[in-house]
């Protein structure tokens, strides 16, 4: 079982659906995929409606899903942490007690080698436009994630 955490600030916009998406492509006996916000403002919220409703129109279900912070045992529990953006990074990192720690946390956006920009832009002050063109980026991404994954 490969576990992998995808980690955003507030756990309600981004990392709800990099989990939900990536969830979808992999399949469920060999994958574990869980989200995470290294902020504590949303802890025990659904994800934002906006996020609900982009996912919902691609037919993904993210509607269950509650936001949680990280927290130092993650390190232990996942074999991969995907950071949404370097301002996460950095605070994630900040967590770590092992170089073994360290070398789990990726910037989600390393895996799309046709985005020079690696921070997913935050989306909490945008409109639905926003949320359908990050739904394509991380959707981009979750593909070559997926790939790489299972050798396809
Ligand atoms: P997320 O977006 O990190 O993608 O979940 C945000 C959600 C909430 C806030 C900021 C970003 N906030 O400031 O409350």
């Amino acid at each position: 079982m490969m576990r992998i955490l995808m980690v955003c600030l507030g756990n309600i916009c981004r990392s709800p659906l990099a989990h939900g998406i990536l969830e979808s492509k992999l399949n469920t006996e060999d994958f574990y995929i869980d989200s995470a916000g290294t902020a504590a403002y949303h802890i025990g919220n659904q994800p934002d409606q906006r996020s609900i409703a982009v996912a919902k129109s691609y037919n993904i279900d993210i509607s269950a899903q509650s936001a949680r912070q990280f927290k130092a045992t993650d390190f232990d529990s996942f074999d991969i942490i995907y950071a949404m953006d370097q301002s996460n990074y950095n605070n994630i990192i900040a967590l770590a007690k092992t170089k073994n720690d360290i070398h789990k946390v990726k910037l989600f956006l390393e895996e799309n080698t046709s985005i020079t920009n690696k921070n997913v832009p935050d989306p909490y002050y945008g409109d639905t436009s926003d949320f359908l063109s990050l739904f394509q980026l991380i959707d981009n991404t979750c593909n070559s994630i997926t790939s790489k994954l299972t050798d396809l």
